[in-house]
């Protein structure tokens, strides 16, 4: 029996269906608020001038394609062969017409290389505008951020002021990883014993989610960031707020009996305090992130799990289940431990806490 190629009109049946398939892909990339970590919407001028060259060489790819399918469709139906036409003359090579199809391109090319390469060098050059300098450290799996100017060190959030260009110099602590906010600056790697730079200014406060976009061992994909960008007095009250943050100055210790004591103790007792500082000013690079804040910030896990008790609970009771690898041990910690540390933790925040984090913790 023979097989029958399909007709035509059987294969238009499926159209619709692919259609569907295809819209379904596409709306897939959507969410009803824009899921922010997208390079689609640039919220500061680093990202601007990203955006600019891509949708540049977009429109002359979509001015190309048309072009060059134009041409071909037209073509097949124009020159299509007849049952019973004689061979078409053979004909090797055109001079002309080789010229032509290479010159184009050619042309093409330079109109999309010259604003590639003024954006570049543009990105490129130190920022002279009086920026806040941020050292950023990457390390497995988590983000480190130090403020010279302030003396402070954070970490899986970093604030930044609006209107001030910040200027980062970004290093890592092991392996190679890359720092990646995609609406405020396009990539940057970071390599062992390399300072590497990347600026950008944003006019617009809120929160910007950034990932670790270089291959970095087993949690990569779990090593995220926000940017929380601030009025600038909300910054200078954050940054006050860190600094007091477990300071003999702060609000006071914790009264004697009260759960956030016990989980201060347990805190010494289970070994936490050999990986992990609880103030913000000066401290030196632990093992751990950084905890100064942690009560106050929008996720923990780098950025892997929105701070609520109960997934600070989940996460020191059983790093390893959270994320497979981490250094941070499974302290065998029973439930009554977990709560009283999870108080003592939440009880290193910046206050008043930051308007965005409200909105996060009820977003998720
Ligand atoms: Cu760090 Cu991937």
């Amino acid at each position: 029996m023979a097989l029958r190629t399909p007709s035509l009109r059987r294969v238009a049946r499926w159209v619709p269906a692919l259609c569907v398939a295809l819209a379904m892909l596409v709306l897939a990339g959507c969410s009803p608020d824009g899921y922010p970590q997208t390079t689609l919407a640039p919220k500061a001028d680093f990202a601007e001038l990203l955006d600019k060259v891509f949708r540049r060489s977009f429109q002359l790819a979509t001015i190309v394609f048309f072009l060059v399918e134009g041409a071909l469709v037209w073509a097949l139906f124009r020159f299509r062969g007849k049952p019973g036409d004689a061979e078409p003359e053979q004909t090797h090579g055109n001079a002309m017409l080789e010229v032509v199809w290479t010159v184009i391109p050619a042309v093409i090319l330079v109109f999309i290389a010259i604003p590639t390469i003024q954006t570049i060098f543009k990105t490129a050059e130190a920022p002279t505008d009086n920026p806040l300098v941020i050292e950023v450290t990457g390390h497995q799996w988590w983000w480190e951020f130090r403020y010279p100017e302030y003396n402070l060190v954070t970490a899986g959030d970093m604030h930044v002021p609006v209107g001030r260009t910040v200027d980062l110099r970004m290093t890592t602590g092991d392996v190679v990883h890359s720092f990646w906010t995609p609406q405020l600056a396009g990539k940057r790697d970071v390599f062992p014993k390399r300072d590497n730079r990347l600026w950008f200014r944003t006019e617009t406060a809120g929160l910007y989610p950034g990932q670790c976009a270089e291959f970095c061992g087993t949690q990569h994909a779990r090593m995220a960031f926000q940017v929380v960008a601030q009025e600038p007095a909300e910054f200078d009250a954050w940054r006050t707020g860190l600094a007091a943050v477990g300071a003999p100055a702060d609000s006071g210790a914790p009264a004697p009996d009260s759960l956030v004591a016990q989980g201060q103790q347990l805190f010494a007792m289970k070994g936490c305090v050999g990986c992990h500082m609880v103030t913000a000013v000066g401290a030196p690079t632990m093992v751990g992130p950084n905890l100064a804040g942690i009560g106050s910030r929008t996720m923990i896990a780098s950025g892997w799990l929105p701070n609520t008790d109960e997934n600070l609970a989940r996460w020191i009771m059983n790093p390893q289940a959270v994320k497979v690898g981490v250094l941070m041990p499974n302290l065998g910690l029973n439930d009554e431990e977990a709560t009283a540390l999870v108080a003592y933790l939440r009880s290193l925040r910046v206050a008043p806490a930051p308007a965005a984090v409200a909105t996060t913790a009820a977003g998720n």
